[in-house]
């Protein structure tokens, strides 16, 4: 019998664990490396944690529009530690899960510090342990990013990390960073009682998202009660007495806002800092990990997936580009494609988004773009959000759909057709029709893309 390919997984993440089951699956003889939580940041300080708290802001949203939807809460209060048992308990399943599918497909797990003796050789920091393999995939993910400012290191300036780890609920916070996680955590800070204000360094929230997108999810975050001020250079976070001023200029005025807790969500940025990378020549740049279309390294044998190779840090492209990695290392020849990428913002309404922005597809070309309110989708009206809309764009001259972008109710589960569509090079045309389920808020997909083809039924 051929011996099985032995493959080393650093890291546990979204990219790691998957890559692992996927391996194992083809055949691979399976060893993951782990220093902290299986699940890495997805699973324990990301997506699973922060939307589990967005569905309790979403109940609380709920209870305060009952009347409209004809029922009365004669009063109601939110118990934070509650929300966070919750949290707590929907990450503590994943993660346990997550364990249990690894041990079925006799993925040996080893619960330490990974980096490199060689390049077929990695050594376990705690143990002194030596794994040799035929090729290893680094999947080591990434961590917060920090700003060079004064007051940064101060005892209420909290990351990401830190935020999903508080027993009490602050009265007020200043977050700097208006991107996803920022706009996230506005929402729920703001839906369970906490003041926030938004610092953002760029003219509107969320940028790179499709601008006119952008700017209904800023106004309906504001609407809601956030503060919101763009364009603000932060300068410095100072102390006294429990409260802490962030100073910050908008053009040529110098501000400043208080604040009991400080949140930092300006990025993330590859953590590879303990692998010895430099030991065994593993090029990188900028940052983070340089790969080819295969995700391999310049080292033969060395792979990199997931945030550690930077660009587009998301968690379903994390797990896309680490099984393509292992399908390369087990001798499929399979390049990642970028193409059709989905981004999600989680919000109320929820944001959703493939391919190029309005802004981005007029630069490479002539366009058509179909859009549709949702105020004329029934579904949406039943829902009570009727302030969102769905725009489809289009090639013009051959009609492929180049992107599509919705904000409003359930965005981020109606933009998997979009995705599925866009992979097998849709057009508008055939989008448009599609005969889609009704009453849904998916039928404004079909309508913006009729808008391209012929005209939307429900629009004058
Ligand atoms: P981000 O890159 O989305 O946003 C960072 C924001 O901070 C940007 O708007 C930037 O202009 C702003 N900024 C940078 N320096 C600043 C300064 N000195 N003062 C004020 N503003 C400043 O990064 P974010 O939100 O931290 O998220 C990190 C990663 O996690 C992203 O790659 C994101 O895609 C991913 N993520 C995805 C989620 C999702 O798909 N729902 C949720 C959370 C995170």
């Amino acid at each position: 019998m051929a011996e099985k390919t032995r493959i080393t997984i650093i890291g546990g993440g979204v990219c790691g664990y998957p890559a692992a089951i996927r391996a194992a699956r083809l055949g691979a003889e399976v060893t993951l490396i782990e220093k902290d939580a299986l699940g890495g940041t997805c699973l324990n300080w990301g997506c699973i944690p922060t939307k589990a708290l967005l569905q309790s802001a979403g109940v609380v949203q709920t209870m305060k529009e009952s009347e409209t939807f004809g029922v009365k809460c004669k009063g109601f209060e939110v118990d934070f530690g509650a929300v966070m048992a919750r949290k707590n308990s929907v990450v503590a399943r994943l993660t346990r899960g997550v364990g249990a599918l690894l041990k079925a497909k006799k993925v040996n797990v080893i619960r330490g510090t990974a980096s490199f003796a060689d390049p077929k050789t990695v050594l376990i920091e705690e143990s002194g342990e030596k794994i040799r393999g035929d090729a290893v995939l680094i999947a080591s993910g990434s961590k917060p990013a920090r700003i060079p400012i004064e007051g940064i290191d101060g005892p209420d300036v909290m990351d990401s990390n830190q935020v999903l780890a508080m027993s009490t609920l602050p009265r007020s916070v200043v977050i700097i960073g208006g991107g996803v996680i920022g706009v996230e955590f506005a929402q729920v800070l703001s839906a369970l009682g906490t003041e926030v204000t938004i610092l953002e360094m760029m003219p509107g929230l969320v940028p790179g998202t499709d601008r006119e997108i952008a700017v209904i999810l800023q106004k309906q975050i504001a609407a809601a009660g956030v503060k919101v001020v763009t364009g603000a250079a932060v300068k410095g976070i100072s102390r006294r007495r429990q409260e802490n001023t962030v100073t910050f200029a908008v053009g040529d005025r110098t501000e400043t806002v208080s604040a009991e807790k400080v949140l930092l969500t300006v990025g993330r940025k590859p953590d590879f800092s303990s692998l010895n990378l430099d030991g065994v020549g593993v090029r990188h740049e900028r940052g983070a990990i340089v790969v080819n279309e295969f995700m391999e390294t310049n080292v033969p044998g060395i792979y990199a997936a997931g945030d550690v190779v930077g660009g587009i840090m998301l968690a379903h492209l994390a797990t896309a580009e680490g099984e393509c990695a292992v399908r390369n290392i087990l001798g499929h020849r399979e390049a990642m494609n970028y193409k059709a990428v989905p981004c999600c913002i989680y919000t109320t309404p929820e944001v959703a988004s493939v391919g190029l922005t309005e802004e981005a597809a007029r630069e490479r070309g002539e366009i058509q773009v179909g859009r549709f309110p949702l105020r004329g989708n029934g579904k949406a009206l039943i829902l009570n959000e009727p302030d969102g809309m769905v725009k489809v764009i289009a090639d013009r001259r051959l009609g492929e759909v180049l992107g599509v972008h919705i904000i409003g109710p359930h965005a981020t589960d109606m933009i998997a057709e979009a995705v599925l569509g866009m992979t097998m090079e849709m057009t508008a045309e055939e989008l448009a029709g599609a005969i889609h389920p009704h009453p849904t808020v998916s039928e404004a997909v079909m309508e913006a893309a009729r808008v391209i083809s012929g005209g939307a039924i429900h629009m004058p």
